[in-house]
């Protein structure tokens, strides 16, 4: 595998950012080398590995006052790179690591209202290709209620975006929250986060292993 930085990045705050971000890291983390940049001022990442301990999670490079200087920190150490950005209202801070990243992965919370109000995140993506052209962007569907389908609203709201949706998605399941509660990724949740882990796998499968 080629190196890869991979930015979970929205400007529309509590869509799961954080939450992609440490399991997709943790997942990665299985078969490769990978540091995990908290550019998110409210340190969340940073508590989460803080306070488990935990060997099997990937080290956190903490973004502090300079973001851009602890990712290239972090390239330079690690093959595979995770930003987790934070929500910022004028995108400054992850319209700048958009520049630097391979790929952007975008949570977003399955009603139109979430997605409408995350929409400046497609503009951002569009400024950062300005100078960043080969850029890949997917939106990731989460918190997905089980068992229930897409509203026919949220279906055309996605179709009308120009960031394609990956076809897999991620649902609202308390293996994610009890991970965090535990201060781990849903990998080492043995039983209890195994759906959840396919889902992470699955998002591996299909942005991240191309
Ligand atoms: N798929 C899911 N199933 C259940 N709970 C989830 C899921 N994804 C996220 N959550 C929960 O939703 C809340 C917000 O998630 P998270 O902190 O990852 O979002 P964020 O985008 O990083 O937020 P912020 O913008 O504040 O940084 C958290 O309590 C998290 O545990
Ligand atoms: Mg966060």
């Amino acid at each position: 595998m080629a190196r890869q930085r991979i930015a979970l990045a929205s400007l529309k705050g509590g869509c799961g950012k954080t939450t992609l971000a440490i399991n997709l890291a943790a997942g990665l983390a299985r078969s490769d080398d990978v540091g995990l940049v908290d550019a998110d001022p409210q340190g969340t990442l940073s508590h989460w590995v803080d306070w488990s301990g935990d060997a099997a999670l990937p080290r956190v490079i903490a973004g502090g006052d300079d973001p851009l200087q602890a990712l290239s920190q972090a390239a330079r150490r690690h093959g595979r790179v995770v930003v987790d950005c934070p929500p910022s209202l004028d995108m400054g801070v992850t319209g700048r690591i958009l520049e630097k990243v391979d790929l952007v992965l975008i949570p977003v919370l399955p009603s139109p209202l979430d997605l409408w109000a995350g929409a400046g995140t497609v503009e951002a993506v569009e400024r950062a290709r300005r100078r960043n052209p080969a850029l890949r962007a997917w939106l990731v569907l989460n918190q997905v209620e089980p068992a229930s389908a897409l509203s026919r609203a949220m279906s055309e709201a996605l179709a009308s975006l120009e960031i394609p949706t990956l076809p897999c998605m991620v649902r609202r399941r308390a293996a994610f929250r009890l991970a965090a509660v535990e201060g781990v990724s849903v990998f080492q949740l043995g039983a209890r986060g195994r759906e959840a882990a396919r889902e992470i796998d699955r998002i591996i499968e299909e942005a991240l292993q191309t």
